[in-house]
């Protein structure tokens, strides 16, 4: 082979290992020069021979072309959801239908954290990654292959020689790459995300892959989709290949033989959830054997050999420092509470909605006040409820603005209606 031929995919290999050590497994194990210059060196071998630049190649990351639309395609097997349940004593009915199902045979149940992103299908063929697709309705999903090649722990090559197989996985944002990404929107006037998962989503749909590059994504692997030629037996012996295969796999699962400790392990996430890096909406158990969750099956929409236990929403206090209204695009007038600025949910808070009218005096929510704010899943946060008993007589009581605040025309509401409208 020709040396310049050679020297690239030596290139290329040194740099994916090296990216690989840097983003997924947070280890850097050269400096960011030494990178930057074997990157340069394959870009230049690259553009002396365009007809050598492959979609594997890590120049390709950056993200091509702007693309039309994302074209439908049908996954291969379903993506299943998940079943919800919300206490304990669910879990342990659930523990139980699946002991009596497999007839009081002995299992292991895996337990992950539940990331709250978005579920994308990777579909890799002889080892190399060919399309990436999102959910969509769980049949029918969009290609997003273009956006999931720009994440930086997607690897673009796999070892395995498998024909056919498919990655399943959650693409979400890092709480901090969520935070500097709404101030930079802030900075630009626009309108910031509610949520890391809201961020996650407008980013893979971006039709412009190059958005989609800049915005820090990243992937938890956590299932096997369509595959042939794959023996693997079990959750635990699939994360661990999973890993293998150089993907990112959330280190915090553990395996269990009974419901008591799968509860005990949950439970110990309750206070410090709020420390992890990314933001989760519960913990998902699924039976450990894959003999055992075929026996078990699946209903259309969801498998009976997992569950999703979601944690309640988070609650934090803070003081109301002032309540404003803000005008929706369909003419509505919301109010909101500016807060002194309270840690929640793995973001800094300060703001919460009202809803309307009715809502702040049911609640006897006033400017002033020290009350109760939460955060539910993709809910932006909202004050449940006031404190009165920490009242010190100097708490204004709110009412609704006459005029509209942007346009100054007079507002109204409507017979059987909660909301205030703009006349405009
Ligand atoms: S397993 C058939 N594991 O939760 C099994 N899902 O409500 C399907 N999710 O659509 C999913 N973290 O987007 C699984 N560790 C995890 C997960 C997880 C997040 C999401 C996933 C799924 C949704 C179901």
């Amino acid at each position: 082979m020709d040396t310049e031929k050679a020297r690239l995919l030596e290139l290329r290999k040194k740099i994916d290992e090296l990216s690989y050590q840097y983003y997924t497994l947070d280890k850097p194990t050269v400096t960011d020069y030494e990178y930057d210059m074997m990157y340069r060196e394959l870009e230049n071998i690259e553009k002396a021979h365009p007809d050598w630049v492959t979609p594997d190649s890590p120049t390709q990351r950056v993200g091509s072309k702007i693309s039309g639309g994302f074209e439908k395609y049908t996954h291969d097997r379903p993506m299943l959801s998940l079943g919800d349940v919300f206490s304990d004593d669910e879990l342990r009915e659930f523990d139980q239908r699946v002991r009596d199902d497999l007839g009081g045979e002995d299992l292991e149940y895996v337990v992950e954290l539940k990331i709250d992103g978005l579920a994308v299908n990777l579909i890799y063929e002889q080892g190399q990654f060919i399309r990436g697709v999102t959910r969509g309705d769980g049949v029918v999903g969009e290609d997003i292959t273009n956006n999931v090649r720009t994440i930086r722990t997607i690897p673009l090559h796999i070892a395995s020689d498998s024909p056919h197989i498919e990655i399943r996985g959650e693409v979400y944002m890092p709480i901090t790459s969520f935070e500097a990404l709404n101030q930079q929107r802030r900075d630009d006037e626009l309108e910031p995300f509610a949520n890391p998962r809201n961020a996650a989503a407008g980013s893979l749909r971006q039709l412009d892959p190059r958005i989609t590059a800049q915005r820090k994504l990243a992937f938890f692997a956590y299932a096997l989709g369509g595959n042939s030629g794959i023996t693997i037996e079990s959750q635990e012996e699939l994360l661990q290949d999973l890993a293998q295969f150089h993907f990112q796999v959330n280190p915090e699962y553990r395996k269990f033989t009974n419901i008591e400790d799968v509860i005990a392990f949950i439970h110990s996430w309750d206070d410090r959830r709020d420390s992890l890096p990314y933001a989760t909406d519960g913990m998902v158990v699924k039976v450990n054997s894959f003999a055992q969750q075929a026996r078990l099956g699946n209903t259309v929409k969801i498998p009976r050999w997992a569950i999703a236990y979601k944690f309640p929403p988070e609650q934090a206090r803070t003081k109301v420092l002032d309540i404003s209204v803000s005008l929706g695009r369909t003419g509505v007038l919301t109010p909101a509470a500016d807060l002194e600025p309270v840690h929640l949910a793995g973001t800094t808070v300060k703001r919460a909605t009202l809803h309307n009218e009715d809502y702040i005096k049911e609640k006897d929510i006033r400017i002033g006040d020290t009350v109760v704010i939460q955060k539910a899943g993709e809910i932006i946060p909202e004050v449940v409820r006031s404190l009165p008993e920490l009242r010190d007589g100097s708490e204004k009581v709110f009412s609704m603005p006459t005029t509209c605040p942007v346009c100054g025309s007079p507002v109204v509401r409507r017979d059987g209606e909660a909301a205030w409208r703009c006349t405009n």
